[in-house]
Formats: structure tokens, sequence, C-alpha cells
């Protein structure tokens, strides 16, 4: 009973969370007016241990991997995103952001198109679970959608399918 209480806590959270956005997309979407056909991408970055290249493989949805090494090309973004990131900060919250990611994110042309963060970590980690989605939501005004551990549990990876889906078409009902 209480598993059934706290499921539906979850995803009434994430439902939540869509209508919250809702509004801020209206305001996201006037940045790319330009672009009308909305179609929906996922970026993400695995570091080689993989947990989050593993969870992306599970959701089953097309999605872009940022290069793990800074030798290799940085990634551009050419349509409406989401991107997947897990959390490496210190036991103080310092250095989240892995610095591939934000090397990906300090190029503006694929920052406008980032539409939201879903994040993920360790819960040994305390208050800095999963805090690059914290970090990169409030530093890119957009929503952190979902936080999930490691290479996360089958209901994470049903319920992120499901709010992705709803997310975008709430975006595509917002561009027209
Ligand atoms: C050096 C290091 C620091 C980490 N710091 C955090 C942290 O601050 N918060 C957190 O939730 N998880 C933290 N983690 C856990 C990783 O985010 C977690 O293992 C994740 O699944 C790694 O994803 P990847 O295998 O796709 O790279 C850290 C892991 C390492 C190796």
């Amino acid at each position: 009973m209480l598993w059934l209480k706290w499921k539906r806590w979850v995803t009434d959270r994430f439902l939540l969370l869509l209508q919250e956005t809702s509004t801020g997309l209206a305001s996201v979407q006037t940045k790319s007016a330009a672009s009308p056909e909305l179609v929906s991408g996922l970026v993400y970055f695995s570091s080689p241990s993989g947990n989050t290249h593993r969870f992306v493989e599970r959701l089953g949805l097309p999605a872009e991997r940022i290069p793990p090494r800074a030798s290799e090309p940085m990634l551009k973004a050419t349509q409406p995103f989401v991107l997947i990131t897990p959390t490496y900060a210190d036991g103080e919250g310092r250095g989240a952001v892995h610095k591939q990611v934000i090397r990906f994110l300090n190029d503006a042309a694929n920052r406008t198109l980032l539409r939201g963060v879903i994040a993920s970590g360790n819960r040994n980690f305390g208050a800095f679970f999963a805090y690059a989605g914290t970090i990169i939501a409030a530093k890119c005004n957009c929503p952190c959608l979902y936080k999930f551990e490691l290479a996360g549990t089958d209901s994470d990876i049903a319920r992120v399918r499901q709010g992705l889906d709803l997310f975008w078409k709430q975006q595509l009902s917002i561009s027209q």
C-alpha cells in the first residue's frame, strides 16, 4: 500500500513539474520561434563506467551522446532536447557537472535548444544526490524533470518514458 502511495506521489510530482514547466516553456519557446517544427531529442553524457549509457539504452529512445573525452569533437545539437547527465561533485557539491557537459552547454546554440534536464547519481551522496540537475536547471533556466540512481530501475524507465512523451506533446501544443 505504502509502495503504491509512493509510486502515485512520484508520478504526480513529474506531472506537476510538467504543469509548472508549461508556463516556463511559454517564455522558453519564444527563444526558438524560428524552429516551428518541434522534434524531440535526447542528449546524454556517460563516463566509461557507463551507468547513464545503460539507462538511455533501456529507454530505447533516439539519443545523442556527448563525447566522454575532451580530445573528441564536441556534439552540436540540431533540435530541442532534454539532457540526461550523471553527477560528479566532491563531498561539498563542487564540480557536480562534468567538464564535457559544461563544454557542450557553453555552446550558446546548444544551450538555446535545451528544454529540460534529467540527472542521475548515487544516493550515498546525500544532499548532493543528482546535484548536477539542480545546477543545470538553475544556470540554464530549464526544469529538472527527474532524478534517478545509477542505471535506474524499471519504474524509473517507465516514468521517464511517460514523462518525456507528455513533455514533448506539451511543447508541441505550446509551439502551435
Ligand atoms: C568522483 C565521483 C563523484 C561523484 N559525485 C556524486 C555526487 O556528488 N552526487 C551523486 O549523486 N552521485 C555522485 N557520483 C555517482 C555517479 O553520479 C554515478 O555513479 C553515476 O551513475 C555515474 O554515471 P556514469 O556511469 O554514466 O558516468 C559520483 C561518482 C564519482 C566517480
